[in-house]
């Protein structure tokens, strides 16, 4: 096996930040360095399919303040979507330095929603099919919501410019 990297950029964060990390399903292993990082002072919302899909729930336990897991069909913690939690968290607190969100894009594109109600910078790592993974080839650009001086949209490409951006930059 062949392997290529470092590649892309991480989420921005700061020492002495408080995170809220919100992880769903194959998103969930990607935030575990950041709690381990920023120990005991994060709170996790992890999301998963069902039960037996649950992973790193002991390694979150270990390394954040609190851990709250979610699964679509009830079988374990909350039976909710992440998003339902992390509003609920927001509504108690929102002194958090950013949201870290890492999953699916309908996911995503919910953090942004309830980060933004809440007043909370938000940071999402986007998930795309990659060919090269330098930025070369364009096959994984996802469309950014700045313009150009023409009005036209301009691309990011998630390997090179990303896989991180501010929910703000991109359109999820
Ligand atoms: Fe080729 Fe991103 S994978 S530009």
């Amino acid at each position: 096996v062949n392997v290529l990297g470092p590649l892309g950029n991480g989420f921005a964060v700061e020492e002495g930040g408080r995170y809220l990390l919100v992880g769903g399903g194959i998103g969930v292993p990607p935030l575990l360095g950041y709690a381990e990082a920023f120990h005991k002072n994060t709170v996790a919302v992890l999301g998963f399919r069902s039960a037996d899909r649950v992973i790193l729930a002991d390694r979150y336990q270990e390394a954040c303040k609190e851990v709250y897991l979610c699964t679509d069909d009830g079988s374990l913690g909350r039976h909710s979507f992440v998003d339902t939690q992390v509003r609920d968290i927001l509504e108690q607190d929102k002194t958090f330095t950013a949201v870290l969100a890492c999953g699916p894009k309908p996911m995503l594109k919910n953090m942004a929603k309830v980060a933004a109600e809440y007043g909370v910078p938000c940071q999402v790592s986007m998930e795309e099919r990659m060919a090269c993974g330098i930025g070369a080839c364009l096959g994984c650009v996802c469309q950014s919501t700045e313009v150009d001086g023409h009005s036209n949209v301009r691309n990011k490409r998630v390997c090179k410019d990303g896989p991180v951006f501010l929910a703000t930059e991109v359109e999820l």
